[in-house]
């Protein structure tokens, strides 16, 4: 077992976590969400500085919820990528900081290893191979996981992302950023059948394309104006996303035959995914691992619990001349 705390600011959430092998001892998430409602997304320069203002005392206070002293810990984990390079250097150069002054390991963690590894948070034994779907505002991926630390991309987006679709739909729809949870709020009362949209790339196997529905919806809300029953618009958009998703994942498990799959990312708090991969999960009779929904949205618990499960032997435990990338590296490439 090891103690780490965790450090994540790649995009728009200031994050810092304590945990011990599989167990969070602590998950404390400061998020910009309000500022960059002003905006309708997220600006680059103020999440940089937003996270520059909350990195110490999110910090201070995962600390202190885990009763837990710097001088305790085994190791730092810090995302160093993929992401928004000023939002990550913060991360990084706190990290780094701390693991200088205390003399403690420092690790690197990919963002997409950490989502696809919240998993290790439930108290399953975890069964490989495991095909995920990792789902947020900047990813949508088909990921084959024959082990930690072996990861095979099945199939992406070739636009954007799932979260960015339900982020547009919402905005065309004037219910708010970020739009993923007022789209299922209103969904629940809607009809999904109610307007046709687009499910992207419908012949592809893996593959997905959701950049057809923003302006699917575009037309939508100018065809039918003021008269637009908005539940039935958040219904039925959700239909195409989840049922795109789904189709992918379904063909996944045909074609490989995993013991388990598993759903993560930000877009996996939504409940309607979320009660379709357990029914797929229930159908093919293997396990499904949905993490909890504070482990799903981005949160340092995740990269500590990367990093716990990768400090055997042979973990990478990087200098004070850590980097960070845009992209992700998990996949053997920049992808
Ligand atoms: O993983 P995450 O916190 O950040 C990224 O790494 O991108 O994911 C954020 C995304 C946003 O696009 C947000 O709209 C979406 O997750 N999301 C949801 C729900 N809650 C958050 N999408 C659909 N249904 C939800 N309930
Ligand atoms: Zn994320």
């Amino acid at each position: 077992m090891s103690q780490i705390l965790a450090i994540e600011s790649s995009c728009d959430e200031t994050s810092a976590a304590v945990v011990n092998g599989r167990q969070v001892l602590s998950n404390v998430v400061a998020t910009q969400i309000e500022m960059h409602q002003k905006w309708g997304g997220v600006v680059p320069e103020a999440a940089a500085r937003a996270h520059v203002e909350a990195i110490l005392p999110v910090i201070e206070e995962a600390l202190e919820i885990a009763t837990c002293k710097v001088s305790e810990l085994d190791a730092i984990a810090v995302t160093n990528r993929p992401g928004l390079v000023g939002a990550l250097s913060v991360g990084v150069t706190a990290a780094q900081a701390l693991a200088f002054a205390h003399k403690k390991p420092l690790i690197g963690v990919d963002h997409l290893e950490g989502h696809l590894l919240a998993m290790l948070a439930l108290p399953d034994e975890i069964k490989f191979p495991c095909i995920s779907l990792l789902v947020s505002g900047g990813h949508s991926e088909l990921v084959l996981i024959r082990a930690i630390g072996q990861y095979e991309l099945l199939g992406q987006t070739r636009d954007d992302a799932a979260g960015e679709a339900y982020d547009k739909g919402a905005r065309l729809l004037g219910l708010g950023y970020p739009g993923g949870r007022q789209i299922s709020e209103q969904a629940a009362s809607g009809n999904p059948k109610r307007y046709d949209l687009p499910r992207g790339l419908a012949k592809e196997r893996y593959d997905m394309s959701f950049s057809g529905l923003k302006t699917a919806v575009l037309r939508l809300v100018e065809q039918e104006g003021s008269s637009i029953n908005v539940p039935d618009a958040a219904a039925s958009l959700q239909a195409a996303i989840n049922d795109a998703l789904i189709k992918r994942l379904r063909n996944a498990i045909e074609d490989y035959n995993p013991v388990s799959i598993a759903l993560c990312g930000g877009v996996a708090a939504n409940a309607d995914l979320r009660a379709r991969v357990e029914k797929l999960a229930e159908q093919n009779q293997i396990p499904a691992y949905i993490p909890p929904f504070s482990l799903c949205t981005d949160n340092a618990a995740m990269i500590g619990l990367a990093a716990a499960a990768r400090s055997g032997p042979g973990v990478v435990t990087v200098a004070l001349d850590l980097q960070v990338h845009p992209n992700s590296n998990i996949f053997g490439k920049d992808s």
